[in-house]
C-alpha cells in the first residue's frame, strides 16, 4: 500500500493534518531526546521525514522501513539518511544495538504489533528508551465526536483530490478507530517488557507519545 503513496506522501500528511503534523514531530524529537552521537532506529521510517529532525540533532540514525517504494523516494531526497529495508517483525539489527527506538505513525500499519514492540526492545540496549508516536483518540467528547466524522467522511474526499492512491487513506480513517486507545496502548509496551511507560496527548489525544524504557539488565542501576 505505502509503494503507492510515497509520491505525495509529505504534502497529503500537511494537507490532512492541518499543518499539525510539524507540532508532533517536534514533540516527538523533545521525547527522544537525542544527544549527539547516540544511535537511534526510526522504525517505519518510510521516507525519512521523522528521521530527519533526529539526524539534525546531531544522533546517527536508521531510517527503516519496508516499503521499497518509500525507501527509494526517501534515498533521492534524504541520501544523507542511511536507508535500511526491513521489517519491524524481523528486524536486521543485532541485539542491543541501539540507545533509542522509535516509531512513528507506524506501529498501527504493521499486522503483529505486540511482536513488533518485542522486537523493539530486543534491538534496544538496556537501560535504551522506545518512543512510539501514534494516532490515539481524542480525550473530550465533543472533539472526538467532530474528529471521528472527519475521519470518517472529509479524509476519503479530501484524499480523492490530492493523494496518488486515495484508497490508502480510507484505510487510515478505518484504521485510527479500530486503534487501542491511549491506556490500551500503554498496557501492550508493558506487556511487550516495556518499563516505565507513559504517555502524553498532542492536539487533544488525536496523537499520542508512548514512552517507555528498557529495563536494566539484574543488577545493573536504572538509568536516570
Ligand atoms: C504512515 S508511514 C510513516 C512514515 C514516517 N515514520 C513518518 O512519520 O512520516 C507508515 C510506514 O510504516 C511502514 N511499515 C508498515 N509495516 C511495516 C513493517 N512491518 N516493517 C517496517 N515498516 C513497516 C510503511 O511502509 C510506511 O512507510
Amino acid at each position: 500500500m505505502f509503494d503507492h503513496v510515497a509520491d505525495r506522501y509529505d504534502r497529503v500528511n500537511d494537507v490532512l493534518s492541518l499543518g499539525q503534523d510539524r507540532l508532533w514531530r517536534r514533540a516527538v524529537l523533545g521525547a527522544v531526546a537525542p544527544r549527539p552521537g547516540e544511535r537511534i532506529l526510526d522504525l517505519a521510517a518510510g521516507t525519512g521525514t521523522s528521521s530527519e529532525p533526529l539526524r539534525a540533532a546531531g544522533a546517527w540514525v536508521a531510517a527503516c522501513d519496508l516499503s521499497l517504494g518509500m525507501l527509494r523516494k526517501g534515498r533521492r531526497h534524504r541520501g544523507w539518511l542511511p536507508f535500511v529495508a526491513g521489517d519491524a517483525l524481523r528486524l536486521p539489527f543485532a541485539d542491543a544495538s541501539f540507545d533509542a527506538v522509535t516509531i512513528s505513525f507506524g506501529l498501527r500499519n504493521v499486522h503483529d504489533p505486540a511482536a513488533a514492540l518485542a522486537e523493539m526492545r530486543r534491538v534496544t540496549r538496556p537501560g535504551g528508551r522506545l518512543v512510539v508516536c501514534e494516532f490515539s483518540l481524542p480525550v473530550w467528547a465533543p472533539l472526538r465526536t467532530v474528529y471521528l466524522r472527519y475521519l470518517a467522511r472529509a479524509i476519503p474526499a479530501i484524499a480523492r483530490r490530492v493523494a496518488s492512491n486515495p484508497q490508502a487513506y480510507v484505510y487510515l480513517g478505518e484504521s485510527i478507530p479500530a486503534w487501542p486507545d491511549q491506556r490500551g496502548l500503554a498496557a501492550e509496551l508493558a506487556r511487550a517488557g516495556w518499563a516505565g511507560v507513559e504517555w502524553r496527548n498532542l492536539s487533544g489525544g488525536i496523537v499520542a507519545l508512548h514512552r517507555g524504557i528498557r529495563p536494566p539488565h539484574p543488577g545493573q542501576a536504572p538509568p536516570r
